[in-house]
């Protein structure tokens, strides 16, 4: 089974993702972190982050070791994944990766922004996670400050703003629900009770199935 997670910055998709995974024994991936490493690798050279030729080449050596390193995680590169997520050339080197690793037995959740749209048209459950940003900036700021980054809220909102912008307006695959994904609005859930809505969704449409 394959379990297609989209939604903005900060929504909590990404927990949503990683708990899902272990609740069914499933692989997980956080697509948004190969978007991450490729902006970091630029940023590492000291490259142009608005080259489209560099940041390919970046995304052809793509390590998937380098994934863990913590400094993925952080605002600054968050905002530069954003940048070279937005490239068509980019995304088109990332696909067969992404749809690889979904097809990998024994079943995979993948969270991103066009997961059910672009990677995986054909997931078997798509849940699309929205949150009110300013839930998402107080919930982000938090997580930052534990781990002990300096963090303002209102410039971690203006990020969100900005980011949700982006990624909704760009050309190639924007951010937006697939035609039949389930909306999940956590703006209101802690971890616990978005993971049981999810999970609620995931056996709804299996036993949806074996009716059908
Ligand atoms: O989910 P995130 O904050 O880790 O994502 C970082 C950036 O990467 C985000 O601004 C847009 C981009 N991204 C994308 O374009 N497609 C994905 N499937 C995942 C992330």
């Amino acid at each position: 089974m394959i379990i297609a997670i989209d939604g903005p910055a900060a929504s909590g998709k990404g927990t949503l993702g990683k708990r899902l995974a272990k609740h069914y024994g499933y692989r997980h991936l956080d697509t948004g972190v190969i978007y991450r490493a490729v902006a970091y690798a630029l940023m590492e050279a000291g490259a142009d982050l608005h080259s489209e030729v560099l940041a390919v080449s970046a995304a052809l050596e793509l390590d998937p070791e380098k994934f863990g390193n913590p400094i993925l995680k952080t605002q600054k590169v968050g905002e530069a994944a954003s940048v070279v997520s937005a490239f068509p050339k980019v995304r088109e080197v990332l696909v067969n990766f992404q749809r690889q690793f979904a097809a990998d037995p024994p079943g995979a959740v993948l969270d991103g922004r066009d997961i059910g749209t672009v990677i995986c048209p054909n997931a078997d459950v798509k849940i699309f996670v929205v949150a009110d940003p300013k839930v998402r900036a107080r919930r982000r700021t938090l997580e930052a400050r534990a781990r002990g980054e300096d963090a303002d809220e209102a410039a971690v909102l203006q990020d969100i703003l900005q980011r949700d912008e982006r990624d909704k307006n760009r050309a190639v695959a924007p951010l937006k629900p697939a035609p039949d994904a389930y909306l999940l609005d956590n703006s209101n859930l802690d971890i616990e009770a978005g993971v049981r809505a999810a999970i609620d969704i995931v056996e709804a449409v299996r036993a949806g199935r074996q009716r059908g």
